[in-house]
């Protein structure tokens, strides 16, 4: 049995590899999932969505939920996490032949779910370092095979925030503008601008996985105009009938607690803010380099003396028992940097970057 050719070249992540090494002694900083435990109304509100219905929702989602998202319901499709959000939008808007330009370093999905759904992705580099996006760069690449441009703000593997003249740039560029702000809610100094109405041909994509902690609960959501969304609420109602019940009442009870959310939030932050202070110490004082605080997400992303950083991360996984992400997982712009990701306890933060510190004294590097 063959699998299909749309497989073919599509392989495990470079992040799921390196987290297939993990031993119980290893520490794992390559992990994308907040380390933030739900507090009792949190649960008590799981509780109750629990007894809620259990029958299939409309394919786009509860009306109720929807209306909290956006004024007209036709505007908002509740999904399967972020992830199946970019899949239905991608199966949507694409055909074999066309671009989609994502970003490099970039999360790994975009490029993936644009070759699955026969497009091929064209890679719009970031500037190393902070990692700031060149919009005249980015204009000059757009060509009429490009069906759509993915932002991604606060960024996957970057830590970096985008600011408002670029993002009004982007969403009058032409293409659809698909931004993905799973990560808007995790910031440190100001929160991130959103591209939400800067224009007709903008589509959001977020979710609760990140904010919530819920990555597992598989609650997402799309917002676009109601002519864009149609054809994404028709392929989406072949991939997944509609999100799970228990998770959409759970996100209702938690928009409908708007105090209690405000500071589940503000807590959120602050423990990101401090295992964000302890990894970047740990970094300038272990790794002997300082990077440009992350303005959002709970990422590093970190140079180190490799050019080979697959082979880098590997060995630091079976040698140092540290996991790290290899840049070039992000795309070709990721080579020579790892994501350190500081969604851990503040011991395994600080015990993590010294193992890669001692690891690599030990190599002589
Ligand atoms: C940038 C980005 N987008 C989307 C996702 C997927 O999120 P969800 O759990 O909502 O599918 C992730 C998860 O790591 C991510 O980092």
């Amino acid at each position: 049995m063959h699998p299909a050719h749309r497989l073919n070249g599509i392989e495990l992540s470079l992040i799921r590899q390196i987290n297939a090494l993990a031993t119980p002694l290893s520490v794992n900083l390559g992990i994308g999932e907040p380390n933030v435990e739900p507090d009792e109304p949190l649960l008590e509100k799981a509780r109750r969505a629990a007894t809620s219905s259990w029958k299939y929702t409309a394919n786009a989602g509860n009306v109720s939920l929807r209306k909290r998202l956006a004024t007209n319901p036709a505007e908002a499709c509740i999904t399967a996490g972020t992830e199946e959000g970019l899949y239905a939008i991608f199966q949507a808007y694409l055909n074999p032949g066309d671009e989609v330009l994502v970003p490099n370093p970039g999360f790994v999905s975009y490029a993936t779910l644009a070759r699955l759904a026969g497009a091929t992705p064209v890679a719009y580099d970031l500037e190393p370092g902070t990692w700031q996006l060149d919009v005249p760069a980015l204009l000059k690449r757009i060509t009429p095979k490009i069906k759509i441009i993915v932002v991604n703000s606060p960024s996957n593997p970057l830590g970096s925030v985008i600011d408002e003249d670029t993002l009004r740039a982007i969403a009058n560029a032409g293409p659809l503008v698909v931004t993905d702000e799973v990560y808007s809610e995790i910031w440190y100094d100001a929160p991130p601008p959103s591209m939400r109405g800067m224009s007709g041909n903008v589509i959001v994509v977020s979710g609760i996985s990140k904010s919530h902690s819920m990555t597992g609960l598989r609650l997402g959501w799309i917002l676009a105009s109601e002519e864009i969304l149609k054809p994404v609420v028709l392929a989406h109602q072949y991939i997944a009938t509609c999100a799970s019940v228990f998770s959409q009442s759970l996100a209702e009870s938690i928009f409908d607690a708007p105090d209690w959310n405000a500071s589940w939030l503000e807590r959120v932050r602050a423990q990101f803010r401090a295992q964000r202070d302890v990894a970047l110490f740990a970094i300038e004082r272990e790794l002997d380099t300082t990077i440009e605080p992350p303005a959002g997400a709970f990422y590093a992303f970190v140079p180190v003396p490799s050019c080979d950083t697959e082979t880098f991360a590997k060995t630091l996984a079976t040698d140092g028992a540290v996991l790290v992400i290899p840049g070039v997982a992000f795309g070709y712009a990721g080579e020579g940097f790892v994501r350190i990701s500081f969604a851990a306890s503040l011991d395994q933060i600080g015990s993590g970057i010294e193992r890669i510190g001692c690891w690599l004294r030990a190599k002589g590097r």
